[in-house]
C-alpha cells in the first residue's frame, strides 16, 4: 500500500527519493509525489497520477531545485479518488509545512471541521490534509508566541498534533522555516530509519534503504525521530527520550533486483528451491531425527503443553494456515483451527488457558493479522509469529516465532513466502508431534522427505514451458475451478487466488466434494477445471469427481504423482509432481498452479508484478 521515502543529509535528495519510490512500487499505488526544501528555504512539490515514471516526467518538465532534504510518497487511494490534488505530499494552507502519510486519520472529519471554522481552506478530499493543516496551525501558534527559543517548533507542533489524532500513521514532515530538519513518527504504519554517514533515509519498507545503508532503527508505535544531517534523536510523541536500537538489515541489494527474469513473480517462483533450503537450514535435522527452532526454544514446553492452536492470517498466508490446520491435527494431534484474522478480531473469540495463536504473514504488517494477535494476547494466549520480514511489527509483537528466511518477496502475488510458510508449519508440527506421539523413525522419515523437497521442486519448475502450453489453451476462458481434497483443498484455494490476482480470470477453489453442492451447475463445455489428484488417502474419490466434470463437458487439468499413468485416462492434461509423503505434497502441488497463473496472466497481457487494485501489504482494514 502507500509508501514513504524521506531524506535529510548532504547529498541531492531528489534522485534518492525517486529511486526509493521505484523500490516501493511493488507495494501497490495509484499516484505519487515528492517535496523538497531548497537552499532559499522554499518548499517545492510535484505530484502525478499513475506510475512513478509519470512523476519523473513531471519533474523533468518542471525541474526541482537542488535540495538535500525532502520526502516522497506513493499513494493507494482510501479517502478521495486517485487525483493529483489528493496525492501526497500535502501542505498546510500557508505552504509552510509538508507532510506524507501512510495509514488512516480516523477523526479527520472532526479535525477538518474545527480547522475550517478557524478559517483554513482545504483543497483535497484526503484525511491526510487535515493532519498537515493541524500541524501548520499549531506551528503558526507556537511561532507567534515565540517562547521556545532554540527548540524545534516543528517538533512541538508535530507532537501536539499527533496527540489529537485518532487512527494510524507513519508520517514524514518538513518545514520551510527549519530546512535541515526531517521529522518522522509512527503509530500502526511501519517506518525504518536508515543511518548513513551524516545522512538519514527513512522509508516505510527496507527495500528503499538497502542500497544506502544496512544500519537501521525500527521506530515503534508512538515514537518519533527528529533528524538533522549527522545527528538524530528518538523520543515518544510525549517527548520522552527513547534510546534507539540499531539493527542490521539482512537482505542484500541483489535480492531486490530482477536478476535476468522478466518479472519478480517468475523469479520468486524459481527461487523456491533455494528459499526452502534457507528456511530449513539448521532446523530440519533428518540424521538426528529432530527439529531445531531457535525462535521458540524459550517457550517450547508451553507449546507442547498447549491445549489448542489457532492459526491466522489473510490471503495466501491464510491458505498456508489451512494447510497448517491439517498438519497440526495430523502430526501433532492437537486441536487446531484456522481462521481469517479479520474475522477473529471482531467476533469476541473464546481464548482459554493453553491457547496458542500463530500469526502467519509474509510482510509482518497486515493490519488484520496484527489486530488478531493483539486480541489473542489481550485474552491471555501465547502468540507466535511465522513471518518473513525481519523486524516487522508482527515479528516484534509476538512472544516468539520462526522467520521464513525466504528473502524479499516483491511480486504482489505471494509464491515463495507461501511454500516457506508451509515448510515452517510442517517443522512446527513435527517439533510438537515428536514430543508427543511421533516415533523417532516417523520423524526421520518426515524430515528426510522435507529435505528432498527443494530438489523435487526443481523437477516441477523444469516443466514450466509445458505448463505454459496448457495455460495458453485455456487462458481466454473467463471461469475456472480448482478442486482438491484434504491437504489439497487449501492448495486449490491458493491456485484459484493466484489466477484471480494476476490474470483477472474468475476462479473458484474448493474441496472437490463441495462441487456437487452447487458449483457443478457452472460446468459447461470446455470449462477448465484443475484437480489436484496426487496419490493419497482420497485419490479414488478425486478420480470420481474428475469423471463427474468430464461427463459435463469440462476440460480437466490434473496435478498427479509421477508414475501415475492411470490418471491420463481421465484427464485432458496431466502435470506430474515427484512422489512424497502426503503432508508434504502441498509444497510441490502448488507450483504448477503458480505457473499456470503466471503464464495465463502474461499471455493475457497483464502486468504480473503490479496487478490492478492490489497491494503487497495491506496495512489498513
Ligand atoms: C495481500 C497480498 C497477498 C497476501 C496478503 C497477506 O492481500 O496481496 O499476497 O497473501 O496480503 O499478506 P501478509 O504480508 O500478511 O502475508
Amino acid at each position: 500500500m502507500c509508501g514513504i521515502v524521506a531524506y535529510v543529509g548532504r547529498k541531492l535528495a531528489q534522485p534518492i527519493l525517486i529511486e526509493g519510490l521505484k523500490r516501493l512500487e511493488y507495494r501497490g499505488y495509484d499516484s505519487a509525489g515528492v517535496a523538497v526544501i531548497d537552499e532559499k528555504q522554499q518548499l517545492h512539490i510535484r505530484r502525478a497520477v499513475g506510475r512513478i515514471s509519470v512523476l519523473e516526467d513531471t519533474v523533468r518538465q518542471n525541474k526541482l531545485p537542488k535540495a538535500s532534504v525532502g520526502m516522497a510518497h506513493t499513494r493507494w487511494a482510501t479517502h478521495g479518488a486517485p487525483t493529483e490534488t489528493n496525492a501526497h505530499p500535502h501542505t498546510d494552507d500557508s505552504g509552510c509545512i509538508a507532510l506524507v502519510h501512510n495509514g488512516i486519520i480516523e477523526n479527520y472529519v472532526a479535525l477538518r471541521k474545527l480547522l475550517e471554522e478557524k478559517g483554513h481552506k482545504f483543497t483535497s478530499q484526503t484525511d491526510t490534509e487535515a493532519l498537515a493543516m493541524l500541524i501548520g496551525d499549531l506551528y503558526a501558534d507556537l511561532k507567534e508566541k515565540n517562547h521556545m527559543q532554540g527548540q524545534s517548533l516543528l517538533q512541538h507542533a508535530v507532537q501536539a498534533a499527533l496527540r489529537q489524532v485518532e487512527g494510524t500513521y507513519g508520517i514524514a514532515v518538513i518545514c520551510r522555516d527549519e530546512p535541515d530538519t526531517l521529522i518522522v513518527a509512527r503509530k500502526g504504519s511501519p517506518l525504518i530509519i536508515g543511518i548513513g554517514k551524516d545522512e538519514y533515509i527513512v522509508a516505510s519498507d527496507a527495500s528503499a534503504i538497502v542500497e544506502h545503508t544496512a544500519q537501521v532503527v525500527y521506530l515503534n508505535d508512538n515514537e518519533m525521530a527528529v533528524l538533522h544531517p549527522g545527528q538524530f534523536r528518538t523520543c515518544t510523541i510525549d517527548d520522552i527520550d527513547v534510546t534507539p536500537t540499531i539493527s542490521l538489515l539482512e537482505n542484500k541489494l541483489e535480492e531486490y533486483e530482477l536478476g535476468g527474469f522478466p518479472h519478480y513473480m517468475l523469479k520468486e517462483i524459481f527461487e523456491q528451491p533455494n528459499a526452502i533450503r534457507n528456511c530449513q537450514r539448521g532446523r530440519a535435522e533428518p540424521r538426528e531425527g529432530r527439529v531445531v527452532l531457535g525462535g521458540i526454544s524459550g517457550i517450547a514446553r508451553e507449546l507442547v503443553k498447549a491445549k489448542r492452536y489457532i492459526l491466522t492470517g489473510q490471503g495466501t498466508a491464510w491458505h498456508a494456515g489451512l494447510v497448517g490446520d491439517y498438519l497440526f491435527e495430523d502430526l501433532a494431534k492437537v486441536p487446531t483451527e484456522c481462521t481469517y484474522a479479520s474475522e477473529f478480531r471482531y467476533r469476541n473469540p473464546i481464548v482459554e488457558e493453553g491457547t496458542v495463536l500463530i500469526a502467519i504473514s509474509q510482510s509482518g504488517e497486515t493490519a488484520d493479522t496484527l489486530a488478531a494477535l493483539r486480541e489473542a494476547k489481550e485474552k491471555g494466549a501465547t502468540v507466535l509469529g511465522v513471518v518473513n520480514v525481519v523486524g516487522s511489527t508482527i515479528a516484534r509483537e509476538t512472544d516468539a516465532g520462526v522467520y521464513l528466511h525466504a528473502g524479499p518477496e516483491i511480486g504482489v502475488a505471494s509464491t515463495k513466502a507461501f511454500t516457506c510458510q508451509l515448510s515452517v508449519l510442517t517443522m512446527l508440527a513435527i517439533f510438537l508431534g515428536r514430543r508427543k506421539f511421533m516415533s523417532q523413525s516417523q520423524t526421520e522419515e518426515m524430515l528426510q522427505g522435507l529435505c528432498r523437497i527443494p530438489d523435487q521442486m526443481q523437477m516441477v519448475l523444469d516443466q514450466s514451458d509445458a505448463i505454459r502450453d496448457i495455460a495458453e489453451q485455456f487462458c481466454k476462458r473467463e471461469n475456472w475451478l480448482f478442486l482438491g481434497r484434504g491437504y489439497h483443498y487449501p492448495v486449490a484455494l491458493e491456485g484459484a487466488l493466484k489466477l484471480k490476482e494476476i490474470s483477472y480470470i474468475h476462479a473458484e477453489g474448493m474441496p472437490a466434494a463441495e462441487m456437487k453442492h452447487g458449483p457443478i451447475a457452472l460446468i459447461n463445455e470446455g470449462m477448465p477445471v484443475v484437480f489436484i489428484a496426487t496419490r493419497g488417502m482420497q485419490y479414488d474419490k478425486v478420480v470420481s469427481n474428475i469423471e463427474e466434470v468430464r461427463a459435463r463437458g469440462g476440460r480437466v487439468i490434473v496435478v498427479a504423482t509421477e508414475g501415475d499413468s492411470n490418471i491420463r485416462r481421465y484427464s485432458d492434461h496431466v502435470i506430474y509432481v515427484p512422489d512424497t509423503l502426503e503432508p508434504l505434497q502441498p509444497m510441490l502441488t502448488v507450483l504448477p498452479l503458480q505457473l499456470i497463473a503466471y503464464h495465463a496472466a502474461v499471455l493475457r497481457g497483464c502486468n504480473v508484478d503490479k496487478p490492478r487494485n492490489l497491494a503487497k501489504s495491506v496495512t489498513v482494514e
